[in-house]
C-alpha cells in the first residue's frame, strides 16, 4: 500500500455485536479524526450497517458492477478499463455524508453464490484504499470473507466474540486462518455484551489480545427499540467507551 491507510475489519460469529461495533468505530473517527477520509464498508449482504449509520447507500457495489458490466457494447474490455470505470462510478456513488462516506456490497440478484461479488469486493478494496485514511469494514459473519482473501490487505483484524466458552473457543481458529490469509499489522478481540465482565480475567484468549470487555449497554438496547442510530448514542454511552478503548490499545486512536 501506497500510504498508511488504517483499514479496519470486524469479524466473528453471527450476532455479537460487529456492526454495531463497527457504526461506533465509525462515529468515534468523525469524531476524533475530523480532517481524515472515512470509508465504512458493508461487507455483509444483509446491509445492516446503513441503519446503524444512519447514511444512504445510493448505489450498491453489485448494482455499480453490473452497470459497468452492462455499458460493453459488444467488444470484451479489458479488466483494467472496467475497474477504472467502476473506480469512477464508486467515488460518485461514495459521497459524504456526516463526516464519513458509504459503501455496501449489496445482495446479488443471482441465486446461491456470493463468490462473485466478494471478489469484486476485493478489488474494490484494494482500488480505493489509497483514497482514504480509515476503511472500516463491517464483514459478514464467520471466515468465509477472510478465507476468500477479501480481508487480505486489513491492517487491524477486530474479532468480536460473546462471552460464552462456545464463541471465545473459535477466537484462535480465527486467528490461524487470519495469520495467514491476512496481512494485518495489529489483531484484537472485544467481547462485546459480556454479562459477567468481571469473570475475565485472561489478557488474551486464543493467542488473540483482548482489547474491550463491554457489559450490556442499556443505552444501545434503548436505541434498538426507538430504531435510533449510533449517533444518537449518548456520548457517554458504554459501548462508545468500549470501544474507544479497543480502538487506542490497537493504537488507531
Ligand atoms: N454492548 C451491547 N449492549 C446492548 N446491545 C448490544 C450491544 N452490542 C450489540 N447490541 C445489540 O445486539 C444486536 C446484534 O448486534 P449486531 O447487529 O451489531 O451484531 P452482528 O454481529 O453485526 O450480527 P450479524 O452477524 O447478524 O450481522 C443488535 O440489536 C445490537 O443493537
Ligand atoms: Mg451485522
Amino acid at each position: 500500500m501506497a500510504n498508511n491507510t488504517v483499514v479496519i475489519a470486524l469479524t466473528g460469529k453471527g450476532g455479537v455485536g460487529k456492526t454495531s461495533l463497527c457504526a461506533a468505530i465509525v462515529r468515534l473517527l468523525t469524531a476524533k479524526k475530523p480532517d481524515s477520509k472515512i470509508l465504512a464498508i458493508d461487507a455483509d449482504p444483509a446491509v445492516g450497517l446503513l441503519v446503524s449509520l444512519g447514511a444512504k447507500a445510493p448505489h450498491t457495489l453489485d448494482q455499480i458492477r453490473k452497470s459497468v458490466a452492462e455499458d460493453v457494447t459488444g467488444k470484451l474490455r479489458d479488466t483494467q478499463d472496467i475497474l477504472a470505470e467502476a473506480k469512477f462510478k464508486l467515488m460518485d456513488a461514495m459521497e459524504e455524508q456526516n463526516g464519513f462516506c458509504f459503501l455496501a456490497i449489496g445482495r446479488p440478484e443471482a441465486a446461491g453464490c456470493y463468490c462473485a461479488i466478494n471478489a469484486y469486493l476485493k478489488k474494490v478494496i484494494e482500488m480505493v484504499v489509497d483514497d482514504f485514511d480509515y476503511v472500516v469494514i463491517d464483514g459478514e459473519a464467520g471466515i468465509e470473507q477472510i478465507n476468500r482473501r477479501v480481508l487480505e490487505k486489513v491492517t487491524h483484524l477486530i474479532c468480536v466474540s460473546d462471552q460464552s466458552k462456545k464463541g471465545l473457543g473459535i477466537i484462535g481458529t480465527i486467528k490461524e486462518v487470519a495469520d495467514e490469509l491476512v496481512m494485518y499489522d495489529d489483531i484484537g478481540l472485544i467481547i462485546n455484551r459480556a454479562p459477567l465482565p468481571d469473570k475475565i480475567t485472561e489478557s488474551e484468549i486464543g493467542g488473540v489480545k483482548i482489547v474491550s470487555v463491554i457489559p450490556p449497554d442499556d443505552s444501545m438496547t434503548e436505541n434498538d427499540i426507538e430504531g435510533k442510530n449510533i449517533f444518537e448514542l449518548p456520548e457517554n454511552a458504554g459501548i462508545l467507551k468500549g470501544t474507544e478503548e479497543a480502538l487506542k490499545k490497537l493504537n488507531i486512536l
